[in-house]
């Protein structure tokens, strides 16, 4: 069966439900955008006489959470027009107007029952034919249809956007086996066509792809940080556009997150995946000691204003970053930091030129060089580790981390730019485990992840058929 999706409904208008509805406006698509009833009067509501049936309170958080979203910077919204789209309403009085719409996501709040609670009451409204998915980031997208009919199962699926979507075009979509393919087809082709997706299809495995990669390599490096002694400041300017990431690199990141919702995410992940070798990172007692103190004074990063950094004023009343001292949780001027192998290669354009020069043994006892080694090490093996666990193929993971994060090169694709072979013998030097399937490609006389012929990408290495494949 072939689905046309004309109109569509977003339940939940907090951070990511009002993105997305934007991004559907700026579309041209006519979207309805619902949030929960508020349960209690705010002082200012009770003042005014309002009650809990006025109309005005009943839409306060799906108002606010649109409000919210036309601030935003960068713009969510394309234009006026584009807000002209968005119908507002409450999952009460305005449920029965999701059976007009050919697309349904649910944006609610990260808990498994309320969001089965939701799809169960979706179930009743929907109209046949219609897809209904989650943009939940870590809960299995089966488990949130258990209970539901088989042809609901069939046009249910995971659409995890990423924050925020103006910026990241990273669109994970996690099928269930009870999928129907010509569901996944249609969201796939309209999110890559109509709203300008990077589609990455994933396994239905603990935060997919991009989280999960994401998550222990940020919590490597600060682990790795913290065991020798690197400061704050250090860590940032070694892991960012050095290594071809964003200037948010590691701690100004956590700020920005919010280092209790990093925790969260870190805690829950450790959880969801005992059977991952590396998952100690996740809660590495360093990070933890640190973490710990920073959420028990409450600083929690930019919402709170102060986090592992924290803006001050000098002498002259000029406006100074100061960063935090982990040991004694004061607050420093920052200095810029000096390492004389960042300063030797840093004006090298090419990322794999830089890196490669970086990583040469002259460097070995450099500070910087060091941590930039350990990081990169670290993630490249990760990503192979887990590679087959959680992707169909090894592309997904790079599109993964440069739609998602913002990288340069994903892993493989940096990977190829250090040299497969030489960097896989450095790593197990290193004492890192190179996954068998990089050894079974290497030994199938396939020396690179992407194979490149006239200076063009033309396939990638499949684990299945060990050999490459051409790209699509
Ligand atoms: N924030 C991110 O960076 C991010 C990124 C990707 C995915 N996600 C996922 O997207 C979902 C929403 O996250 P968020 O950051 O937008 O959360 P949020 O807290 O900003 O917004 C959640 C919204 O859902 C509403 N809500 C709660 N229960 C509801 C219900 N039963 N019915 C209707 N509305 C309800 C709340 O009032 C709130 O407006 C979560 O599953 C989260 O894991 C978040």
């Amino acid at each position: 069966m072939s689905h046309s999706i004309q109109n569509v409904a977003v339940i939940g208008a907090g951070t990511m439900g009002a993105a997305i509805a934007a991004l559907l406006a700026n579309a041209g698509l006519p979207v309805t955008l619902l949030d929960a009833v508020p349960t209690s009067l705010t002082p200012e509501e009770a003042q005014q006489g309002l009650t809990l049936t006025s109309p005005q309170v009943r839409n306060r958080l799906v108002q606010a959470g649109f409000e919210r979203m036309r601030q935003a910077k960068p713009p969510a919204l394309v234009n006026e027009a584009a807000a002209g789209l968005i119908t507002l309403g409450n999952t009460e009085d305005d449920f029965d107007r999701l059976a007009a719409a050919d697309w349904i996501i649910e944006v609610i709040i990260e808990k498994l029952e309320a969001k089965r609670a939701l799809l169960a009451r979706l179930e009743a409204v929907r109209k046949p034919g219609s897809i209904v998915s989650s943009n939940t980031s870590g809960l299995p997208i089966a488990s949130l249809a258990e209970g539901r009919s088989d042809d609901f199962k069939r046009h249910f699926l995971g659409t995890h956007f990423f924050n925020p979507p103006q910026i990241l075009k990273l669109l994970e979509i996690i099928p269930t086996p009870d999928a129907d393919s010509a569901v996944v087809e249609t969201i796939t082709r309209f999110a890559e066509n109509v709203l300008g997706r990077g589609i990455v299809h994933c396994k239905d495995t603990p935060n997919f792809i991009g989280n999960r990669l994401f998550s222990p390599g940020n919590s490597f490096a600060i682990h790795y940080a913290f065991e020798h002694g690197y400061t704050i400041a250090e860590v940032d300017a070694l892991t960012g556009p050095l290594l071809g990431r964003p200037k948010t690199a590691t701690f100004r990141l956590q700020d920005l997150v919010g280092i209790d919702i990093a925790v969260h995410v870190a805690h829950n992940l450790y959880d969801l995946i005992p059977h991952d070798r590396h998952r100690e990172v996740l809660r590495s007692p360093h990070m933890e000691r640190v973490a710990n103190e920073l959420m028990a004074r409450g600083w929690l990063g930019n919402k709170s204003k102060q986090g592992f950094y924290k803006q001050g004023q000098d002498a002259q009343g000029q406006r100074i970053f100061l960063v935090l001292n982990p040991a004694t949780f004061e607050y420093e001027v920052a200095q810029m930091p000096r390492f004389e192998a960042v300063e030797a290669v840093g004006k090298i354009a090419d990322l794999g030129q830089r890196l490669t020069a970086l990583f040469d043994p002259r460097w070995q006892a450099d500070r910087g060089a060091q941590l930039a080694w350990a990081v990169v090490s670290f993630d490249l093996a990760y990503a192979a580790a887990c590679a087959q666990e959680i992707a169909y193929d090894l592309k997904s993971l790079d599109d993964a981390m440069r739609w998602g994060f913002a990288y340069e090169a994903g892993p493989f694709e940096l990977w190829d730019r250090l040299g497969v072979a030489a960097t896989a013998a450095k790593m197990e030097a290193s004492g890192l485990v190179v996954a068998p399937w990089v050894k079974a490609m290497l030994a199938a006389g396939c020396p690179t992840f992407y194979r490149r012929e006239n200076g063009q990408t033309t396939g990638f290495y499949d684990w299945d058929q060990q050999q490459y494949r051409n790209l699509p």
